[in-house]
């Protein structure tokens, strides 16, 4: 893109045409959709994507798998893992018998380990492949039973992409109904390389009601409806505390905002989960709650969330 520009050289103005190396920013053309007002740029930009689209990578299935959920947000600490695991939890504890599977996706700051209560190193199958550790029905696998769980793992560009190709491509599933994946927070490569590689059939974006989280939840949405992933809907998390003692109720991060932001995206709210000490702790204790509380509340709201996803899957 070029343009003219006025610099002062030895005391004069001398009019020089100068190239920006970046893309000017077209405040009307950012936000509109129609065609009479595509710039040049848009129409570039454009044509950019579907040759990027042509070159991406063929999504390959994980063998035996059969529905592959990624549990993914914005921003971490939202509540991701937690909800991945009463997901994959409340999944199985529905009906007919079915078989499910957790992987953690978050190679920088595994969880699923402590929250399954599981460690070890994982067996290896006469195939060369990695056995997954089982606790309550789940079978799991994850960065933190190939390394100390204090380690620090300091990870650079390539050794990244084949931890996930480990974790995805080097395990023996077995036959599972669903495969739930734990995704780390951010939309970076390890986000786009699962979406590139795997056949999703749908993500769940988790988000506090609170607007900094909000904020990256949308980018997470955004980020799977360009790559071509159904987004099943928005979970919004920690949106009421309720007083043990006198049952009063306070919105911490705010009331409806994931709601809103569900609607603004044309996306449905898949469920509703309070801040709740039962929560933490039982995730902490390594006994999610929806298998040691099963019919507390917050159980059922976890199990509501599993219900939602499945029918957006038959
Ligand atoms: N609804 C909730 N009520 C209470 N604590 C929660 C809730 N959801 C998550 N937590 C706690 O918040 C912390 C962050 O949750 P986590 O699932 O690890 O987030 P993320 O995977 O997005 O980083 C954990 O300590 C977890 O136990
Ligand atoms: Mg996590």
């Amino acid at each position: 893109m070029a343009a003219l520009a006025v610099i002062r050289l030895g005391g004069r103005n001398i009019r020089q045409g100068v190239l920006f190396p970046f893309q000017r920013y077209h405040p009307v053309s950012a936000f509109s959709t129609s065609p009479f007002l595509a710039s040049p740029d848009d129409k570039l930009k454009e044509r950019q994507t579907q040759m990027m689209a042509r070159g991406l990578p063929k999504k390959k299935p994980i063998p035996g798998v059969k529905h592959v959920v990624v549990v993914a947000s914005g921003k971490g600490g939202v509540g991701k893992s937690t909800t991945a695991v009463n997901l994959a939890l409340g999944i199985a504890a529905i009906g007919s018998v079915k078989e499910v599977g957790l992987l953690d996706a978050d190679v920088y700051g595994p969880s699923i380990p402590k929250m399954m209560n599981l460690k070890g190193n994982p067996e290896l199958s006469d195939k060369n492949l990695m056995i997954p550790l089982m606790n309550y029905g789940i079978r799991c696998m994850s960065m933190g039973f190939l390394v100390e769980e204090t380690a620090p793992i300091v990870w650079r560009g390539l050794m990244i992409m084949s931890a996930i190709e480990q974790l995805l491509r080097r395990v023996d599933w077995g036959e599972l109904d669903y495969l739930v994946i734990d995704m780390p927070p951010g939309t970076g490569d390890v986000q786009l390389s699962i979406s590139q590689n795997v056949p999703i059939c749908g993500a769940v974006i988790v988000s506090t009601p609170q607007d900094i989280a909000l904020l990256d939840a949308r980018r997470g949405a955004e980020m799977f409806q360009k790559v071509s992933v159904p987004v099943l809907g928005l979970v919004q998390n920690m949106s009421v505390f309720r007083c043990p003692k006198c049952d009063h109720e306070t919105h911490i991060f705010g009331a409806e905002g994931t709601r809103r932001l569900a609607e603004s995206l044309g996306l449905d709210l898949l469920g509703d989960i309070p801040l709740h000490m039962n929560i933490r702790e039982t995730c902490d204790l390594g006994r999610p709650v929806v298998v040691s509380d099963p019919h507390s509340n917050e159980a059922k709201a976890y199990i509501n969330i599993a219900r939602e996803v499945m029918n957006r899957l038959s």
